[in-house]
């Protein structure tokens, strides 16, 4: 792989500090950066001396890469590379020297990757900086979500970004694409035959996606304020997993022949109706610091999507995320037509619960069947059985990559598979116009609850399958 200089804005953040810094940190560790890099932080403020920078990064790095996988040695080798230059959207000059330093210390064939962990607002004037400074000639360029905070800004962003960069060197990140499970339902659907025959509105009657976060806003109360979890969550990670879970077959696992399917896909959602969605915020969230005593921002969403074309029309997709709820999970839930003709009554232990394919889309991922079969015994009774799979006990010898470390690499590899298009996201912000334009009233629910009962009641008789059936 030819030399690289990172440059992360947004280096002292969060998520910088949380994935990025240990992402690259475990693609050293396993061998799969080049040889030759260097990282350069920005940001508005500077976190002290290259020093002080390493030695923060040090500890963050230590914790959330997972210690068990830290490596003084790997660490030291890492560290050394890590520099700090301060830049704002006025203020790009002193950055692109130290870029240009370090592009120029690696050698001719040296290639830019830029990641902007910046906030919304900052997005659009970062863009032009990196236009106006020369750091976007030839680099890729990584942004984070969410893309705009509504369609028309999100075109404005398009614009603003293909007056600087072409759309190759665009690479959208939804993380939740990059988890493992979340690509294992591309392989579970078209690298086996039994599913796809039964992946339609004949065989299936409903499909959940249920996305609920025990952790509250924890500090984030100023993106939470601005962006509220139908932004943050919906138009972006739980529309992305309807995408891998509804669309065609695709021609070819690559990136184009992925978008265009996602593209016919998401012209087929139908725009989501106010009325079928639900806005919860948990109480006490109006007491967070940082948060407006009479916010109405959303922390909980419940909704109800349509899919209309051959495959799904008359199936709802229910989704529904949420803060400070009872559990965090992330299911996704199919539930299969009942067979044509019941054989079989209470008096056998037929109910009414229907067969379900279950995705646990937690690290430890897993796959799982519930049917029902006989109950050993003298009669023939009916009962629950499960047919399942643990992917850790599956691949017991394999390593799996955190989302973002995935996601890098393939940035590295010039891969944009897992990423998402201008096009697509426009589409997705036209879905969700109608409820940005038309936001619904706000619930307030119990922390460590389900959410309002509200978001109940659109799941109708069934209920959701988390918690109840778990
Ligand atoms: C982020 C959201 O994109 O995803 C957070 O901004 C959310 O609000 C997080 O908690 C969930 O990601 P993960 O990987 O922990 O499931």
């Amino acid at each position: 792989m030819v030399p690289h200089v990172f440059v992360i804005f947004g280096a002292t953040g969060d998520l910088a500090r949380r994935k990025l810094f240990p992402g690259l940190f475990r693609l050293m560790r396993s061998g799969l950066l080049p040889e030759q890099f260097r990282i350069i932080g920005s940001g508005r403020n500077s976190p002290g001396t290259d020093e002080e920078f390493r030695y923060k990064l040090a500890k963050a790095v230590f914790k959330f890469s997972g210690s068990a996988r830290f490596d003084d040695h790997v660490w030291e080798e890492f560290a050394q590379r890590i520099t700090f230059q301060t830049s704002s959207k006025d203020d790009g000059e002193a950055l692109a020297a130290a870029v240009d330093a370090a592009m120029a210390e690696l050698g001719p064939d040296t290639r830019k990757l830029l990641y902007l962990s910046v906030p919304p607002d900052s997005m659009e004037p970062m863009v032009k900086m990196l236009g106006a400074t020369g750091l976007a000639e030839d680099a890729r360029v990584v942004l984070e979500k969410p893309f705009g905070r509504d369609l028309e800004s999100s075109r404005s962003l398009n614009t603003a970004l293909h007056q600087v960069f072409a759309e190759e060197q665009l690479f959208r990140i939804d993380h939740f694409l990059g988890k493992e499970a979340v690509q294992n339902i591309l392989a579970l659907r078209f690298a086996n035959g039994f599913f796809e025959p039964v992946w339609n509105r004949h065989h299936i009657s409903y499909v959940q996606i249920d996305v609920p976060e025990s952790i509250g806003i924890e500090g984030r109360a100023g993106f939470m304020e601005s962006t509220g979890t139908f932004r943050d969550m919906i138009s972006t990670h739980l529309f992305q997993l309807l995408g891998f879970l509804a669309l065609e077959p695709p021609v070819h696992v690559d990136a184009e022949s992925l978008r265009v399917e996602k593209r016919k896909l998401f012209q087929a959602v139908r725009a989501l109706d106010p009325d079928r969605v639900v806005f919860g915020q948990y109480e006490g969230y109006r007491d967070e610091p940082g948060v407006a005593g009479e916010s109405e921002v959303e922390t909980f969403v419940a909704a109800e999507v349509w899919v209309d074309n051959w495959r799904w029309k008359g199936v709802p997709f229910l989704l529904r995320t949420g803060k400070a709820m009872e559990q965090s999970r992330r299911t996704i839930t199919l539930g299969f037509v009942e067979p044509p003709l019941k054989m079989f009554d209470s008096a056998n232990g037929f109910d009414s619960q229907p067969n379900e394919l279950v995705f646990e889309l937690t690290e430890d991922s897993t796959v799982t069947l519930e049917l029902r079969a006989k109950r050993p015994g003298p009669a023939l009774k009916l009962d629950h059985a499960k047919l399942h799979m643990r992917f850790s006990e599956a691949f017991a010898d394999a390593e799996p990559l955190e989302a973002y470390e995935r996601l890098l690499l393939d940035v590295l590899r010039d891969d944009q598979t897992l990423f998402t298009s201008a096009e697509e996201v426009e589409r997705l912000w036209e879905l969700c116009d109608p409820v940005l334009r038309q936001p619904p009233k706000v619930h307030s629910y119990e922390q460590g609850s389900w959410g309002p009962a509200q978001a109940m009641e659109l799941a109708g008789e069934r209920g959701w399958r988390v918690p109840e059936k778990s």
